[in-house]
């Protein structure tokens, strides 16, 4: 189920009319009834697409003014490959990161303007959520949690996370 509950709930309580449609970005775009908007905005969600130049395009043909997307500068689950390691000898790269999509996105004829800066720490969950959550990521039993606990430093997951904008000018009409 996609996770759009929270992104409507806060649109409800702003006023703002919003409507959620279920489906992988670029293939529903055809059929998405939308008017093209001032500003697009993408949050988070580049890490799994595998075909960034479709992806990003389809974004831009939506927007009059502007696309903005945001992720983090170093892909969200780079940070557990020295655990994909020590718990299952599998060696995970250190990236992606958002360089590397600037790049792709540059590649494909856009021009792409970055702007980095830090967001603030979140509360934290707790320890043991911490590495439940972990535990559940590297595929392992329960059993690992002590492991794993051990293996993470002290901060892990509260501390401030840096974030990058990529933005770029829209192509739709109007
Ligand atoms: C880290 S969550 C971010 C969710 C939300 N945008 C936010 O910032 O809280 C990434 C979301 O992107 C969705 N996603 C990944 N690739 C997608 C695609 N090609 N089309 C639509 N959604 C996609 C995943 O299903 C997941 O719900």
């Amino acid at each position: 189920m996609p996770r759009c509950g929270g992104v409507l709930r806060a649109a409800g309580a702003a006023g703002v009319p919003a409507a959620a449609i279920h489906g992988r970005w670029p293939d529903i775009a055809a059929s998405v009834p939308i008017e093209p908007a001032d500003v697009v905005v993408c949050h988070h969600v580049l890490y799994n697409v595998a075909d960034l130049v479709p992806f990003v395009r389809a974004l831009t043909t939506c927007a009059k003014e502007r696309v903005v997307v945001e992720l983090t500068d170093r892909h969200p689950r780079a940070g557990l490959a020295p655990l994909w390691q020590e718990i299952w000898g599998i060696h995970r790269p250190d990236g992606p990161d958002a360089t590397a999509a600037a790049e792709v996105v540059r590649e494909a004829g856009i021009e792409v303007v970055t702007e980095s800066f830090e967001v603030p720490a979140r509360p934290s969950r707790g320890r043991a959520a911490i590495v439940a959550g972990i535990r559940r990521h590297l595929c392992a039993g329960p059993e690992r949690d002590g492991e794993i606990d051990r293996l993470l430093p002290g901060d892990f997951d509260t501390g401030r996370r840096s974030v990058t904008c990529l933005w770029w000018p829209g192509a739709a009409e109007g």
